[in-house]
């Protein structure tokens, strides 16, 4: 039986981008599990690029503590239950947070099947922040058609990868915006998007331009910012903007910089609808049959990009932040 648990906690808000002395590392004992609780050790916790926002004393996300443990999704196995229909040994995902053994109610908890590979591609492809995430803004919101122009930013990283694939498998011409030749390599070559641009070293409108004469109809955007502005210039008619996030302005939330050519949308005749997935949750069931059969068949691929061990999550965000991730980013709770 395991008697500590290790956990990052918040111990200074972030002004700029969140770097690792904004967290701590802390170990302490365990107290005995109460009535009605489980004990789980977590194997993988996802890294999310919306936990910058729950780093802040306020806004969309609910604000994380100074001293508390940082919110997160997880996977991991019931190590000890005091809870009905929860058995030791049982695989499950839910609100981990960042930690080696967590102390939960299981209502918050689901079951998962533990057969079929690694538990992490419930925080990956099938993970709601991740797979669902790009189900919901691809077929409930975008809705592209066969032969139509569809582009998504932040393209290499997990919602944005996927998002691209679904599009493709919809059969549209696929179009991703990423940092780097590498990721942009990897967009062409791996994920058999028809086209990528490097937004760090090309003009974004000029590429657009050459890449979709007849204009975009489906933008998902994660990034906001430059990129939005680039696309919305782009925007064939009847054209659909998918707000899915907007990394590139989480670090200023005071400043929030809005899109400087919105009357885009009024020439071309064209919506813009933000969301998030858990607006979503009857669709949910269907976007995860839809991911796992997708996966068992080969036509989408996630990479995931795994930092080993607790007292690696500190440097996590900022890594993603500074783009080093491809895929879903998480760390490994446990490293033996
Ligand atoms: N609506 C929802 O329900 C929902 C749910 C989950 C996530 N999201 C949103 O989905 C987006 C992607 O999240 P994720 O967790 O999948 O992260 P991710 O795409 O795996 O990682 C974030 C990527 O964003 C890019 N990036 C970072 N800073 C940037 C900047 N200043 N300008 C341009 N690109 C930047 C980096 O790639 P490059 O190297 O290409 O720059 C980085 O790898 C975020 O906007 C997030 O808030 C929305």
């Amino acid at each position: 039986m395991l008697h500590t648990t290790t956990r990052v906690i918040l111990t200074r808000r972030p002004t700029d981008t969140a770097t690792p002395d904004c967290f701590e590392v802390v170990t302490e004992p365990l107290a005995p599990l109460e009535s009605g609780h489980v004990r789980v050790d977590v194997e993988f916790i996802s890294v999310d690029a919306g936990t910058r926002t729950m780093l802040r004393g306020e806004g969309f996300h609910q604000q994380v503590g100074i001293g508390e443990t940082i919110r997160a999704s997880g996977v991991g196995r019931v190590i000890e239950s005091a809870a009905e229909g929860w058995e030791v040994g049982q695989a499950v995902r839910g609100g981990l947070g960042a930690q080696t053994i967590a102390t939960v109610d299981p209502s918050t908890l689901q079951h998962v099947d533990d057969t079929g590979g690694s538990l992490s591609r419930y925080l990956g492809a099938l993970g709601g922040s991740t797979g669902v995430t790009a189900w919901v803004g691809v077929r409930e919101i975008g809705t592209p058609q066969p032969g139509e122009t569809f582009v998504v930013s932040a393209a290499a990283g997990a919602v944005g990868s996927i998002a691209g694939q679904i599009a493709k498998i919809d059969g549209a011409r696929v179009i991703g915006i990423a940092g780097g030749p590498t990721k942009a390599a990897y967009l062409t070559d791996t994920l058999g998007f028809d086209a990528a641009i490097d937004y760090k070293s090309e003009d974004v409108s000029a590429r657009l331009r050459e890449l979709a004469p007849d204009g975009i109809n489906v933008f998902f955007d994660n990034v906001g910012g430059d990129i939005l502005d680039a696309v919305l210039d782009n925007l064939a008619l009847r054209a659909r903007v998918v707000i899915c996030g907007a990394i590139s302005q989480y670090d200023h939330m005071d400043a929030v910089r809005g899109p400087s050519l919105y009357l885009r949308l009024a020439e071309r005749q064209s919506r813009m609808e933000g969301f998030a997935y858990f607006h979503f949750t009857d669709r949910i069931p269907a976007a995860r049959a839809d991911l796992s059969q997708w996966l068992d068949e080969g036509r989408l691929i996630m990479a995931e990009e795994i930092l080993d061990g607790i007292e690696r999550y500190p440097e996590a965000l900022q890594f993603m932040y500074t783009g080093g991730n491809i895929g879903k980013l998480m760390v490994r709770a446990t490293t033996d």
